[in-house]
């Protein structure tokens, strides 16, 4: 059919989302709808995201989020193509929670039912917001993932390297502790740094003395802890001036390791002669403005277009779940009964 209108279900981490989406060939993908409800203030006590907590509250939004989509979009379930749904990777109570609400609906509506990989998800987002085509050069990068990939369809994904340690987003959030700064990290660094003498603190760039696209963030943080303990043994305690300057050192020291991690990915991609040169971004350390500006200036260098897609759809999200699974069912794929909820799923 030229026409497709798809139901997307999220639960695989701490956002219950629900989107609809619809596709219609040779025009621009449109969310009909689409609601997050997060669990922050579930999780704020624990220091991370508890996963029987996460469960639960998915278990007891999941069919308000649905039903609530349907409404603001005005449709019912006979009005959809298909309904499609993360089954993996994530905490294992939360993607169960969603694969077996989308298979109640898929049974009971007679829908076909499309399992989705979440980074699969993150990683045909820019097709949503901005029509790309395939080949493009993917950086992931948020509190759970940093890695590279190269898009090449729906279901064709070529990993050029990754974080061996820490994902970025869970080294701000840390540092953010350690300098006690509130959380999420990653904005309340950013804003700190904006004061902060960057120079004043020479942080390690891990792995950069090593060829490839791998990067390590976990050795940076130590490096953090390091400096501010000889600060605060020097003078009792950490002025705003040194959050800053810890913040900038720390920040600057990421900023590096992405740029030049992502210029030999470019290369990779690059030697494969795309007809439209490409690059995007997605997940929350994109929203980072050092760092946004930094892969930019890295991706006009290059010759590569650079596409940074809304905030809103770069972190966790149903719209480009349902996105997924229509991309997918148009090509032909699409699950049964049997779909397995997996907790682990590399691309
Ligand atoms: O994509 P996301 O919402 O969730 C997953 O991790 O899957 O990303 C959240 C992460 C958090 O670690 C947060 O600190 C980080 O993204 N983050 C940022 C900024 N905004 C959010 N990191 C650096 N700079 C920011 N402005
Ligand atoms: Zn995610």
């Amino acid at each position: 059919p030229k026409q497709l209108t798809v139901l997307g279900i999220e639960s695989s981490c701490d956002d219950t989302a629900a989107a609809i989406v619809r596709h219609e060939v040779g025009s621009a993908p449109q969310i009909l709808s689409q609601v997050v409800v997060g669990q922050a203030d579930l999780h704020k006590d624990f220091g991370g995201v508890v996963p029987e907590i996460a469960a639960r509250a998915h278990v007891e939004k999941l069919d308000y989020c649905v039903q609530d989509v349907m409404s603001l979009a005005g449709l019912s379930f006979s009005d959809l193509d298909a309904i499609a749904v993360t089954s993996g990777p994530g905490l294992i109570g939360g993607v169960i929670s969603g694969v077996m609400c989308a298979k109640g609906i898929a049974v009971a509506a007679g829908l076909p039912l499309i399992g989705v990989n979440h980074l699969a998800g993150h990683a045909l987002t820019p097709r949503l917001t901005d029509s790309l085509d395939f080949p493009y050069l993917m950086l992931l990068v948020s509190g759970g993932h940093c890695q590279f990939l190269i898009v090449r369809s729906e279901n064709e994904f070529t990993r050029l390297g990754g974080t061996i340690d820490d994902a970025p987003g869970e080294a701000f959030d840390k540092i953010a502790r350690i300098l006690a700064l509130p959380q999420p990290g990653g904005p309340n660094i950013e804003k700190c740094a904006l004061s902060g003498d960057p120079a004043r603190f020479r942080f390690p760039r891990p792995l950069l003395d090593r060829p490839g696209c791998d990067m390590s963030f976990s050795g940076l943080k130590t490096a953090v802890l390091r400096a501010r303990d000889s600060v605060v043994a020097d003078k009792g305690g950490l002025t705003k001036k040194d959050q800053a300057d810890l913040s900038a050192g720390f920040q600057q020291a990421v900023t590096a390791v992405l740029i030049e991690k992502t210029r030999r990915a470019l290369t990779v991609y690059l030697s494969e002669n795309p007809s439209v040169p490409a690059f995007a971004v997605a997940g929350g350390v994109s929203a980072n403005m050092e760092i946004r500006a930094a892969l930019e200036t890295v991706s006009a260098e290059n010759g590569a277009r650079f596409i940074a897609p809304p905030l809103a759809l770069c972190t966790d999200n149903a719209a480009m779940i349902a996105w997924t699974g229509l991309e997918r069912f148009r090509a032909g794929h699409e699950d049964d009964m049997t779909l397995a909820a997996r907790p682990r799923w590399p691309l």
